[in-house]
């Protein structure tokens, strides 16, 4: 790998545990795991279809009308109470145990952000987790209305750092975006957390780790 000159980080899932979304399904189903699959699924789905349909609204709302579609999808009611406390759910995340000290390790070259999250929805995550002094940059999508993968998203990265994506490191969870922004140009390290095979996409990680603290510096 060439020399690394700053960290861009996703956000759901690589560094925010959605674990406490699932917890909040438990109210309206005896199967939480599911719903939070099936949500997730949905959301995603939502965000690459309203990109090609240029059709673009933010994640806050696409998360919403995911989980609206979920529950009907698996026969669930929910009251709008139950609605909003499901939704409220991602403005409280923690992060994963490791987080905190695997960035602090980093410090010294920027730290960033880059996620599909609306800008209100990052800014309650990262204070809620406590990850405020571990990052320099929290960058959305929301600045050019479209979803990873489009190389509009990736390209904030490397403009909001000052820096070539070939000498920042992409770090993601997720195999899809691993392989978006590889194909953008960055160096990518796939944080594999649940032992899922790697994406066909034509676009390999550099580096495959099981959690954040085995990032080179
Ligand atoms: C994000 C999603 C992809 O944070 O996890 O952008």
């Amino acid at each position: 790998m060439t020399p690394i000159r700053g960290y861009v980080f996703d956000a759901y899932g690589t560094l925010f545990d959605v674990h406490s979304v699932v917890e909040a399904g438990r109210e309206i189903t005896s199967d939480p795991a599911t719903l939070s699959t099936t949500w997730r699924q949905k959301q995603l789905e939502y965000t690459w279809l309203r990109a090609l349909m240029g059709a673009y609204a933010d994640f806050w709302v696409i998360t919403e009308a995911a989980l609206r579609y979920a529950i009907r999808r698996l026969g669930l009611t929910a009251t709008e109470p139950q609605l909003r406390r499901l939704m409220e759910a991602y403005l409280s995340l923690a992060c994963f145990p490791e987080v905190k000290p695997a960035l602090g390790r980093l410090a010294g070259r920027p730290r960033a952000v880059l996620s599909n999250g609306a800008p209100a929805m990052l800014a309650a995550a990262v204070a809620a987790s406590g990850l405020t002094t571990f990052l320099e940059h929290v960058i959305s999508v929301d600045r050019v209305k479209t979803y990873k993968p489009s190389p509009l998203v990736y390209a904030l990265g490397p403009e909001a750092l000052g820096v070539s994506a070939g000498e920042l490191l992409f770090v993601s969870s997720n195999g899809w975006d691993v392989a978006g922004a590889k194909a953008f140009g960055y160096q990518v390290a796939w944080c594999n957390r649940s032992g899922a095979p790697a994406e066909e996409l034509g676009a390999r990680a550099d580096l495959v780790i099981d959690a954040l603290d085995k990032l080179p510096r």
